[in-house]
């Protein structure tokens, strides 16, 4: 018997003893930057030759860790370990698939401070962000395991005189997962071990801004028990074996985090039967976002600012849920724009492993430089009133960026950026500002400010938004409360941390026996 699912608290870092302890942590953390990662298939550490060097982006000469790079030779080995773990992980109970889960989640949750670290240090979160990311990869752990446990009997079917139906999920295959810079440790364990907790095995390819914490995951799971060859860690590049794993005859689903760009390029690929195929494969794909914070004529302007501030610019802006567009009633533009910009000129940019720094980097040169363009796009679509100032002496530091006044059908407005810009627009009516909430081509998710119920009501059915937030921020889904995933160009409707997000890795078979 398990306990009721419950998400793990963030941490409060203005008691003392909790401060003390995340700088224990970052301590420790410091002493182990530099290692080798090898990749790890079939339970076998393999040092492939190449590397792939993960870097501090808010210092971006000290390494955190170098892994191997897996070319095509390794990816093949790792498909046929995989394929014969199958064979046997498929027999495993789910309830004894489900033990694993819960074991890691304690492992984790005893280290928790130690792996939020890295992620300050590989990914440039700032505490608060780095312990919400690893209190979420306990919740999907200890979220899937419970559903898993839900599942196991299948669902009820209706049976007759003289017949007996049954009607169980069962496994689809072998899995590849492909995991994002910006949730590195939620977003990566959630989406492997919702294929490994429904009896798949994995292929992990992690970001190669972000492989150390991957590989910090894969050993926990080794520790809590995972047969080996059930989760095989193969970083690399999409160029080299990416695509031979999407094109790959045996591979039998994709779960992938990321870009649309690239999420339209596997779903497109994923969509050829190869030979020796004898299925079709399935793409779980979480995509971008082009999310809109609205505010309505009545709203609380304080809420207002405040949801808006910290929808853009959590994690400098790097989430597919950041609500980088703020819908403003012409009464109360002035004011909620005004309040915004103060909010933003009090928020401190900086080191991340400082425990005042609301905002880091981004992730790395190739962000920096798409962003600062986005800036100068904007600044020709708009006013730009707050931020507009980059610096990448040390690290990849952007200010925290709102460019006013900008039409709804602005790039700046229809296009994701992905970091710490805001596009502020105005709207008429009620009718106005659901028009501009909807038209972008993307779905993800969306917040509405408002005291008006009427409103309120209008907008829960006509804001097409997969996550939709009503008087607060557009970020910040919590695992088995609100799942999270969004609709049209965001992806393929998926709701990761959702109950039904286990089925999307299974399939379902019927037998019936006459009696
Ligand atoms: N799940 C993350 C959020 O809700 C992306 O902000």
């Amino acid at each position: 018997m398990v306990t009721a699912y419950k998400h793990e608290p963030l941490t409060d870092f203005t008691m003392g003893e909790n401060k003390l302890a995340f700088m224990e942590a970052l301590k420790l953390v410091n002493t182990q930057l530099g290692k080798d990662y090898p990749l790890i298939i079939n339970g076998e550490r393999m040092t492939s030759g190449e590397v792939i060097a993960s870097y501090n982006p808010a210092r971006k000469t000290e390494c955190i860790g170098t892994v191997s790079a897996a070319n095509k030779e390794y990816a093949e080995q790792a498909m046929q370990a995989a394929l014969k773990a199958f064979s046997v992980w498929k027999k495993w109970s789910p309830e004894a698939r489900a033990h694993i889960l819960l074991k890691a989640a304690a492992i984790i949750r005893r280290r928790k401070h130690e792996f939020s670290a890295y992620l300050v240090k590989e990914a440039g979160k700032p505490w608060r962000e780095a312990d919400a990311d690893t209190a979420e990869a306990i919740d999907f752990l200890e979220y899937y395991a419970r559903q898993m446990l839900a599942l196991k009997d299948g669902a009820v079917v209706n049976s007759r005189a003289g017949e007996n139906n049954q009607y169980t999920y069962i496994p689809l295959g072998v899995g590849v997962i492909i995991s994002p810079f910006n949730f590195p440790f939620a977003i990566m364990a959630g989406t492997t071990v919702a294929a490994i907790v429904t009896g798949n095995t994995v292929l992990l390819k992690p970001s190669n801004n972000t492989p150390v914490i991957a590989a910090k995951f894969v050993e926990v799971m080794e520790e809590a028990g995972l047969p080996k060859g059930v989760l095989n860690y193969i970083p690399g590049s999409g160029a080299e074996i990416g695509d031979f794993l999407i094109d790959h005859p045996k591979t039998r689903f994709v779960s992938f985090t990321g870009s649309r760009e690239v999420g339209c390029r596997i779903y497109e690929r994923a969509a050829k039967v190869h030979p020796g195929q004898i299925w079709l494969k399935r793409v779980i794909a979480e995509m971008g976002g082009k999310d809109t914070v609205v505010v309505d004529e009545d709203a609380d302007i304080d809420l207002a600012a405040a949801s808006i501030v910290y929808s853009g610019f959590g994690y400098s802006g790097q989430k597919c849920s950041a609500g980088s567009r703020a819908v403003i009633h012409e009464k109360i533009y002035n004011q909620v724009l005004e309040k915004a910009l103060t909010l933003t000129k009090s928020l401190k940019v900086g080191n991340p492993e400082e425990a005042e720094t609301y905002m880091g980097p981004v992730i790395d040169k190739k962000a920096y430089n798409k962003i600062m363009n986005y800036i100068n796009i904007g600044k020709t679509e708009g006013r730009l009133a707050a931020g507009g100032e980059g610096d990448q002496t040390q690290g990849f530091f952007i200010q925290p960026t709102i460019i006013a006044d900008v039409d709804e059908k602005a790039r700046i407005m229809q296009e994701e950026i992905f970091g710490p810009v805001i596009a502020f627009c105005k709207a008429e009516s009620i009718d106005h500002l659901l028009d501009i909430a909807n038209n972008t081509e993307y779905g993800l998710t969306g917040a509405f400010i408002s005291k008006n119920r009427e409103h309120i009501e209008r907008v829960r059915k006509e804001f097409h938004v997969g996550n939709l937030y009503i008087n607060r921020t557009c970020t910040g889904a919590i695992v088995g409360y609100q799942p999270f995933g969004g609709f049209q160009m965001s992806g393929t409707d998926s709701k990761a941390g959702g109950p039904d997000y286990l089925l999307l890795h299974m399939q379902a078979q019927t037998i019936s026996e006459a009696l």
